[in-house]
């Protein structure tokens, strides 16, 4: 039976009091009142698979730091690296092992790393590889594609909210919907868009502007309009296209990377991308990103005139470093027998779930496999890309019953443009704690 947590009456006071000092009371909009109206569940330690309130309350977590913490909360190896490493030194800003230790067993993993530079968030990953790509390519425009997150650098703040469908103009040139205030409209001439899981239309704009492009970044599952895997080939048929008319190919792993295998989604569809871009999990929830790929690429950061430039005083931070190795150690111990785990503790919680739709009735997909899905309440069989979202999710109705999970022990965020994370800390009970959970929402559900 999933405990009850009901009683929230210290985070409600906590919240009121962060407001004082902090914008929303906290430091990312998506974790405050505008997703988990009227105010968060406020954390206050973890453990494994487990969180704990401020009020108590227990909860099993499938939010997972937006899937930085693939093995879960305090794993013992990883508190035991910390502790010793913290003792002797975070961090020198200076040449350590520990970067080559981390670099090495990153290039074991990933099968395009030729050489790795390590940033301190997925945001500044993207942010390098596109610098990279234009230095490469002596082009400026760049692809992206509609729903699709990169970060929060200007040129990739285009598009990547979802928006009432009949705002979305035509396929084959998609109304242009910045995500932020302050950001010059100069730098969206530089970005063009197109929808995703559609090679006509992408075929189409390439005919038109290929030639103008340094780079075509995608993530290869979207993962911030919740969980969308490619069409069968599209991700390759990118690639070539990019290829063709001279542009890079950017695959964005900050999600999926050491998530879907050892060597990311990269590996599990047998994509060489020019540059990749990783976070979250490769940090196994210390702050990290790294851009990997061709060395003839990468070398452009060498110091000397006509370089690109990469600078950081926290890059290769020494404790995240070590982190990085032990965590890639964990990662693939045993040929990468904790994958087979993953895969099968969620393939096994889609399973269930869609049994609970099915016998409560609910007109509900539960998309993804392994790692990572999420459910959509509509009537759809699939949804393919960003305009299916924003016309046939009913994400109110998805927001309604994440509160009520909440309410029965299961740690989750209302937005439905986020994902059900899959870690190695994860058991068949806390995917039974989550089955018994979704069942009663569902019998309430409206
Ligand atoms: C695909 C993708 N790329 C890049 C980023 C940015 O990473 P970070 O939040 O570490 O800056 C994110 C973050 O959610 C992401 O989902």
């Amino acid at each position: 039976m999933p405990p009850s947590t009901k009683t929230r009456t210290r985070s409600r006071e906590w919240y009121e009091r962060a407001q004082q000092s902090l914008v929303e009371g906290v430091n990312s909009p998506s974790r405050g009142a505008a997703v988990y109206a009227p105010g968060p569940v406020v954390l206050e330690r973890g453990r494994g698979s487990h969180v704990w309130d401020l009020d108590g309350n227990e909860y099993v977590d499938f939010l997972m730091s937006f899937g930085a913490l693939i093995h879960g909360h305090a794993h013992p190896k990883i508190v035991e690296v910390v502790t010793q490493s913290i003792a002797e030194g975070s961090h020198f800003a200076a040449a350590t092992p520990a970067e080559a230790e981390a670099a090495e067993r990153f290039r074991r993993m990933v099968p395009t790393a030729e050489a790795v530079r390590f940033t301190n968030s997925g945001s500044e990953a993207t942010m390098l590889a596109l610098r990279l790509a234009r230095a490469h390519t002596g082009r400026t425009k760049f692809l992206k594609f509609e729903g699709h997150y990169h970060g929060w650098y200007d040129p990739y703040c285009l598009n990547g909210h979802s928006h009432p469908a009949d705002q979305l103009g035509p396929r084959e040139n998609p109304a242009r919907l910045p995500d932020s205030e302050g950001i010059p409209a100069l730098v969206f001439d530089d970005v063009l868009l197109a929808p995703w899981n559609d090679v006509a239309t992408l075929e189409q704009i390439m005919r038109q502007h290929g030639r103008e492009l340094a780079a075509i970044i995608t993530e290869p599952i979207m993962a911030n309009m919740g969980c969308i895997p490619p069409r069968e080939g599209y991700l390759q048929k990118v690639c070539d296209l990019a290829h063709e008319y001279g542009a890079l190919f950017i695959l964005d792993e900050v999600v999926t990377g050491f998530r879907y295998a050892p060597g990311g989604c990269q590996q599990y569809y047998g994509l060489k991308p020019d540059l990749s871009t990783f976070g979250k999990a490769l940090g196994a929830g210390f702050p990290v990103g790294a851009v990997t790929g061709a060395r003839a690429i990468l070398v452009r950061m060498r110091w000397g005139s006509g370089m690109v430039l990469h600078y950081g005083t926290f890059n290769g931070h020494r404790l995240t470093m070590r982190v990085i190795a032990a965590n890639l150690d964990l990662l693939s111990a045993d040929d990468g027998a904790v994958y087979k785990q993953i895969y099968a503790v969620g393939d096994g919680a889609i399973a269930g779930l869609r049994e609970v739709f099915r016998r409560r009735k609910i007109d509900t997909i539960v998309q993804g496999f392994g790692p990572m899905f999420q459910i959509y309440f509509t009537g759809r069989q699939a949804i393919h890309d960003y305009r299916d979202y924003c016309q046939y999710v009913d994400t109110a109705k998805y927001s309604r019953f994440v509160h009520g999970l909440l309410d029965r022990g299961i740690y989750m965020t209302p937005s439905n443009g986020l994902h059900w994370i899959i870690s190695t800390a994860h058991t068949q009970q806390d995917v039974e704690a989550l089955l018994q959970a979704a069942d009663e929402v569902c019998a309430e559900l409206i």
